[in-house]
């Protein structure tokens, strides 16, 4: 199977870490996510292990929390001990209602208003990732009407691209996150943070993109970073501590995606930077990476009952479920690839050329084009598989869908981590 958390029972059913997916269907009813936590866990293990055993005791990964955010997530990562990344109020809201220890938080974003950095600042927020000028201004303005001094990292583009999918590629010099090292706008940013007396400028922060299947961007982006910590330190004798290289691994959707060994990555890319930094004669500073998708992604699958199985004469053949666009707008987005099978029979032959529709009205709400089941029938259990990042997280209410609940499973046991959405819950803003 595609990842080691999956399998198939005596019953025939596919299986999450053990777990029958039928009967959690049945039991939880569809669509449902479904999560195995010892995953999360092990793939947390992976980078904090690795981390700290090849680029030295200070350096660690921390969540980033977009990939899948509601309180039990936050409070699984911070019982592994790691930070997490948070982008909006919402996020950060929900990491301190999860009782998540603020000081391990990382504040993104390339547009913090003026309430979301007093609101910040006021449950004692790590780091702010600081993304251009007048953010800094703000951010010191209300450091220093709190009396605070409030570490900051600046969110600095290398000028790399990663070659991935153009939307989630963000290092580019031309990228509305962060400011460019090329242009020479980054040093004057940092000779600006310097001055000011609210802020402590402790790091640099940039993230090439995502969906990166080896360590070589990595290395090319700290290389960059790794030469203008050194022109800072001769332009101000200022010695950064931190450096933060952004979003982590890719992760293996379908069979054609390589198996990524996170930890022999890690090792390669340590090797590189410590290179790089005897070369330049800097100190390494501490590196922090920010997985998200591959700390839940390959936890996660969709349950979907369905519907129908439509073939229009002559074109092709939609599989209508019970879900869509509203819990995986993936495809929609980006055209993702996903593995789709019947958690019912899937070792039946899979001889028949689906497309996977949605509820949605709208013809774009697709999960998946052209792949290979068994004939479905109304009533078979559909698995898309490894969901587990960017799908909860995106999901909306479009055409007054509830989201699906979010059911963790962990050690042949299941739980309610997030409850499905009532139809009272859709109209409960509505005046
Ligand atoms: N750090 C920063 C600053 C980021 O912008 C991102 C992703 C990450 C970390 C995490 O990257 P990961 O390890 O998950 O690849 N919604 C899209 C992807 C956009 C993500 C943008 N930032 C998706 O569904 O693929």
């Amino acid at each position: 199977m595609l990842h080691k958390n999956l399998s198939i029972n005596e019953a025939g059913h596919l299986t999450l870490a053990g777990m029958d997916t039928v009967e959690l269907a049945k039991k939880y009813g569809t669509p449902l996510y479904l999560m195995d936590e010892n995953r999360i866990r092990e793939n947390c293990r992976i980078y904090i292990d690795a981390m700290r055993k090849y680029m030295g005791e200070g350096s660690r990964p921390i969540f980033a929390s977009k990939a899948c955010c509601f309180k039990r997530m936050y409070a699984i990562i911070a019982e592994m001990g790691m930070g997490t990344d948070i982008v909006s109020p919402g996020e950060l809201y929900t990491a301190n209602a999860a009782g998540f220890p603020m000081e391990k938080a990382f504040f993104h974003g390339n547009n913090k208003t003026d309430a979301d950095i007093e609101y910040a600042i006021n449950v004692g927020i790590g780091y702010f990732i600081v993304d251009n000028r007048e953010e800094l201004e703000a951010v010191n303005a209300c450091a220093l009407r709190h009396g605070v001094r409030q570490k900051i990292l600046l969110r600095l583009t290398p000028g790399i691209d990663p070659h991935t999918q153009k939307k989630i590629s963000t290092g580019k010099v031309d990228s509305k996150f962060g400011t460019a090292i090329e242009t020479g706008q980054a040093l004057e940013l940092c000779k600006y943070a310097l001055s000011l007396s609210g802020v402590d400028l402790e790091g640099f922060h940039c993230h090439i993109g995502s969906q990166i299947f080896d360590y070589y961007p990595f290395r090319d982006a700290a290389e960059i970073m790794l030469r203008f910590i050194r022109t800072l330190l001769d332009a101000c004798g200022h010695e950064i501590r931190i450096l933060n290289l952004g979003g982590g691994f890719g992760v293996r959707y379908v069979e054609r995606d390589p198996v990524v060994d996170y930890e022999s990555n890690i090792r390669g890319l340590a090797g590189e930077i410590q290179r790089i930094c005897s070369e330049l004669s800097i100190q390494q500073p501490d590196i922090l990476m920010e997985p998200g998708r591959s700390i839940v992604a390959d936890s996660g699958m969709t349950l979907y009952t369905v519907g129908s199985a439509k073939t229009i004469t002559g074109y092709k053949s939609y599989v209508s479920i019970d879900g869509g666009m509203t819990d995986n707008i993936r495809y929609a987005l980006y055209e993702s690839d996903y593995t789709a099978l019947l958690a019912n029979r899937p070792a039946d032959t899979a001889d028949f050329c689906a497309t996977i529709a949605g509820r949605c009205c709208e013809s774009g709400d697709i999960i998946q084009e052209d792949v290979m089941l068994p004939r479905p029938m109304r009533g078979d259990t559909l698995a898309v598989l490894v969901t587990g990042a960017y799908n909860y997280s995106m999901a909306s209410n479009y055409n007054r869908i509830p989201r699906p609940p979010v059911v963790m499973v962990r050690d042949g046991k299941d739980y309610i981590a997030v409850r499905k959405e009532s139809y009272e819950d859709l109209c409960r803003n509505d005046m």
